[in-house]
């Protein structure tokens, strides 16, 4: 078969690699497309590892068919049409994955734009209701609304009643942002967002924040959360290393709590599949949830992708298209 095999983060090279067959317990999936994420533009350049027992191949999520199944799978079987969210591998012709982190293609999306779906399903449920707690009515600020995980945020806040605020460095990603549903939106370029969420809420502030700046963020944050808020940080692209102020954390009652996806465990990972199959697939399938899609490129091209993820000029997701 043939996989991305990433020499130097300008020449990822689709070249032939030796064969992957399901162990007991997985499906093997053709891919058709990959989504492209944050995480494979550092792995590319050597700066995220894959974890021990994951695949080196570049890849957190595909869609495809199911080629074959290994033992004591009974859930799946050759020729549907599924989605994963992966450990690594996904840049590939083929690819193994536990049959627990396997889902449909929700109803009504195209096979190669549901490959955008499962790295931002699972990230914004985990995070935002699992962990976070979000409810109707409480206010969710998400910085990067026009991202990935953003655009995908804001619809599923929304549908389930809350209000929503983003962040976004440009009018145009702001206009996309208030077009999904996002009822204040910051650009960050312009405009204090403490300032401006405290004067939208009376001083209230955010219920639930999903932050992708870490430490640039971190005493704004607190800052702009809401008595009882939790900070959810998923992403360090404003650094690693900040100050903490406890005494502003203490009186707020707050919560700061950073995770990730792809390091959870097997069970982790099909335990956050299942919620998100159960609750968001049908908010995708009577359109209250649409995937964005900013670009779609061959995979053979999947150095000009990653470029184009890391140039900011691109919203939504950008995903690769392998032909059979
Ligand atoms: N921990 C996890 O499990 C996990 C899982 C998935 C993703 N993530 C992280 O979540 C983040 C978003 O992922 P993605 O795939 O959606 O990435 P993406 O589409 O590349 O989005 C990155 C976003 O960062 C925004 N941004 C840059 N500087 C900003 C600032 N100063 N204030 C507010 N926003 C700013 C950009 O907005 P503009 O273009 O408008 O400037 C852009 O929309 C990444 O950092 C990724 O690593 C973490």
């Amino acid at each position: 078969m043939r996989a991305i095999v990433a020499e130097s983060p300008e020449q990822l090279l689709w070249q032939e690699v030796p064969d992957v067959s399901p162990g007991p317990g997985e499906v093997l999936i053709k891919v058709a497309a990959v989504g492209v994420n944050r995480a494979d533009v550092l792995q590319a350049a050597g700066k995220y590892p894959s974890p021990p027992g994951a695949p080196d191949t570049i890849g957190l999520e595909v869609a495809g068919v199911v080629a074959d199944v290994g033992a004591d799978v009974a859930k799946w079987s050759v020729g549907q049409d599924v989605c994963a969210l992966l450990t690594g591998g996904g840049y590939a012709e083929y690819v193994a994955v536990p049959a627990g982190q396997v889902m449909p293609i929700p109803s009504g999306v195209d096979l190669v734009d549901a490959a955008g779906i499962p790295e931002v399903a699972c990230t914004v449920w985990s995070n935002v209701v699992m962990t976070a707690h979000l409810s109707e009515g409480q206010l969710v600020l998400f910085h990067g609304g026009a991202s990935g995980i953003g655009t995908h945020g804001i619809q599923v806040a929304r549908a389930l009643g809350a209000r929503v605020a983003v962040t976004a460095g440009s009018s145009e990603k702001l206009d996309l942002c208030r077009e999904l549903g996002a009822q204040i939106t910051i650009n960050y370029h312009d405009e204090d967002f403490v300032a401006r969420l405290q004067e939208e809420t009376d001083g209230a502030g955010a219920n639930v924040i999903l932050d992708i700046m870490g430490a640039a963020y971190l005493d704004r944050n607190i800052d702009a959360l809401a008595i009882d808020g939790r900070l959810v940080i998923i992403g360090m692209q404003g650094g690693i290393k900040a100050e903490l102020n406890i005494a502003k954390l203490v009186g707020k009652r707050a919560g700061v709590i950073g995770t990730t996806l792809r390091g959870r465990p097997v069970s982790g990972k099909s335990a956050i599949v299942e919620a998100v199959t159960a609750s968001v697939w049908p908010m995708i399938a009577d359109g209250r949830v649409r995937p964005i899609i900013g670009a779609r490129l061959p995979i053979q091209r999947a150095a000009d992708a990653h470029q184009l993820l890391v140039s900011g000029k691109v919203a939504g997701k950008v995903v690769l298209t392998v032909d059979s």
